[in-house]
């Protein structure tokens, strides 16, 4: 019985731990989509890397809490990314609370520590 029960808490302990590290996102999926010309449909041919290359630019990003990038004021770094998507990328901005935009927020805040 002990040892069930000691086998179920693991369990729930490895679950959350799994699903934290899907919610904090990943740095190397984040840097694959930064370099992809293709991420959020972008048309322009350039990936996020052709104006920022190697995230360059953006070691402050992670800290701000306002933006202001092409005219217009971001309240988040989620909606930087996304302006910059639409404006930059010529793509269709991506829904802030999905895995691909905690991918790459985790890696432009991975550019702090540089
Ligand atoms: C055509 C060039 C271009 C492309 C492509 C581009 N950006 Fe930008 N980005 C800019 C410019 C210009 C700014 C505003 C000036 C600045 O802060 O460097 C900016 C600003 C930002 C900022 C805010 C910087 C700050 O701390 O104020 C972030 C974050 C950012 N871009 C992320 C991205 C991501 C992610 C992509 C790919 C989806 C991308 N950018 C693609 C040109 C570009």
């Amino acid at each position: 019985m002990k040892t069930l029960k000691i086998a179920l808490l693991s369990l729930i302990v490895f679950s959350f731990v799994i699903s934290y590290a899907f919610a904090a996102g990943d740095i190397v999926k984040g840097k694959a989509l930064f370099n992809d010309i293709k991420f959020a449909g972008g048309t322009a041919g350039k990936s996020c890397n052709s104006c920022h290359p190697e995230g360059r630019g953006l070691e402050k990003s992670a800290d701000k809490k306002e933006f202001n990038i092409f005219g217009k004021t971001q309240k988040s770094l989620e909606e930087a990314v996304n302006i910059c998507i639409e404006m930059a990328n010529k793509g269709k901005a991506i829904d802030v609370k999905s895995a691909e935009m905690a991918d790459i927020v985790s890696y432009i805040k991975s550019l702090k520590t540089k």
